[in-house]
Formats: C-alpha cells, sequence, structure tokens
C-alpha cells in the first residue's frame, strides 16, 4: 500500500493512502469527536457529522466528515480552527435536541460548551430519545456478525433499526454486537436469571460448567457451531475458565 504524508494540525504525519483522516488522527493522538464510525465496519460513518476538518488542498478548504475523508497527497486538515468548533457546536445542538437522553451526546456537547439547546426537543418512543439513526447497529449485525437481524425503518426524524415488523426475528441470535456497537447506548438490552432480552425477544444463556455465570445465547452457539463446525464442547466454558 502506498505511503504518503499529510499534515494534521501543523504536524507531519506518515499514512496509507486512502485511509481516512480519523483513523490517522487517531494513530497519532489527536482527537476528533466521532459517533457513527467504526473501524470494523466498512459501511460506517458520514451520518452523525460530528467528525467535521477542514481540509485544505489546492489552495481550496473545504469542511468534510473525517471518518470517510481519505488522506491524499498535498492534503493539510484543521482540526481545532473556530469554524470546526462553531459547525461541530451546531451539530452537537441538533444531536442534543433530538436525542436529549444520550449521556455520551450530552458529554460531547458540554465539551463544546453547548448545554442548553435552542431547538424542539423530538417527542417519541423512549428509545428514541438515544437514537440518532445512524444505521452503525445495522451495518454490524450484517456485516461483522453476518445476520441480518435489523433494518432502518420509516424516514426523516422517524428513522430507526427495527426488527422485521418490530415482532422478535427469527434469524436474531442475540449477541448484542448491536448494542455493544451503537455509540449513544439506545438499544437495550436485559439480563436476568440467565436470560438475555433484546429486540422484543429472550435468548436463554449458556452458563460456564466453571463459574456459573450465563454468558452467551444458546441461540448463539448454534450459529457458530453451524458456521464454522467448531465443536459445542468449547462452548461449556467462559473465556475466563477455557485454558
Ligand atoms: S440504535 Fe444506535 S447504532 Fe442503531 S441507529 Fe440508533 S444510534 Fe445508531
Ligand atoms: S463519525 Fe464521522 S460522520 Fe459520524
Amino acid at each position: 500500500m502506498e505511503k504518503i504524508s499529510v499534515v494534521i494540525d501543523g504536524r507531519t504525519f506518515e499514512a496509507e493512502k486512502d485511509t481516512c483522516v480519523l483513523e490517522v488522527a487517531r494513530r497519532n493522538g489527536i482527537y476528533i469527536p466521532s459517533l457513527c464510525y467504526n473501524s470494523e465496519v466498512t459501511s460506517s460513518g458520514g451520518s452523525c457529522r460530528v467528525c467535521l476538518v477542514e481540509a485544505h488542498q489546492g489552495g481550496r478548504m473545504r469542511l468534510v466528515t473525517s471518518c470517510n475523508y481519505p488522506v491524499r497527497k498535498g492534503l493539510e486538515v484543521k482540526t481545532d480552527t473556530p469554524l470546526v468548533h462553531r459547525i461541530r457546536r451546531g451539530v452537537l445542538e441538533l444531536l442534543l435536541a433530538r436525542v436529549p437522553d444520550s449521556e455520551v451526546i450530552r458529554e460531547m456537547a458540554a465539551a463544546e460548551g453547548v448545554t442548553e439547546v435552542r431547538f424542539r426537543k423530538d417527542e417519541g418512543e423512549n428509545e428514541r430519545y438515544k437514537c440518532i439513526a445512524c444505521a452503525l447497529c445495522v451495518n454490524v449485525c450484517a456485516e461483522v456478525v453476518g445476520v441480518h437481524a435489523i433494518a432502518m425503518v420509516e424516514r426523516g426524524a422517524d428513522k430507526k433499526p427495527a426488527t422485521p415488523y418490530n415482532k422478535p426475528s427469527d434469524v436474531c441470535i442475540g449477541c448484542g454486537a448491536c448494542a455493544y456497537a451503537c455509540p449513544t447506548g439506545a438499544i437495550e438490552l436485559k439480563e436476568k436469571d440467565g436470560v438475555r432480552r433484546i429486540w422484543h425477544k429472550d435468548f436463554k444463556m449458556v452458563r460456564c460448567s466453571v463459574c456459573g455465570t450465563p454468558y452467551i445465547p444458546e441461540a448463539q452457539v448454534d450459529w457458530i457451531v453451524s458456521k464454522t463446525g467448531k465443536d459445542r464442547s468449547f462452548f461449556d466454558k467462559c473465556p475466563d475458565h477455557r485454558f
């Protein structure tokens, strides 16, 4: 892969051509806030817009989302200018108005000095107060897990992830990857008495034969065994007691 030099906030870094600006910044200890980007998911990013930066190239400046803007020869990026902070504050104010219950967004907004919103708070179902409709959960389910249990439904401000007809999905394995990946904690995953509940469905958990901790849904074990041919007895013990 071709290596190129890129300047971020006045410092020069070497990076593989076409790596996104956000990745290069992260690897070099430069903080750019982000919500909808996950490096494990190729189709993530570009939706929340909190990662906006200035991209200077060929005598022109553009505001770009750093999570999907590739580094190229001659690119100079500025992450900490008055313009970047002003636009970022506006983006965070809109997100805060949309999902006032998300602690992550409240903290991110407070770090930019935004604590009050000028816009009307969205009225809706409870879980909607945290969802920014970034689709990361859907993409993780499809791309990383390889199960297509959820999809984005509705349009505009009502857009959200859901199982088909909001009913328990036939294909969901209860792995919880969507909930772990969600940047705003919008997906409810509850566990009680060895049963995990997610997306309107209960999943019986396998208990570790050593410590007794319920640690993986039976449906997830079934799925891994069917896909990989792994010996089912491998899952008798939790990762802490396997070796
Ligand atoms: S539930 Fe989370 S990951 Fe899914 S669309 Fe909403 S904010 Fe994004
Ligand atoms: S992290 Fe870049 S647009 Fe969301």
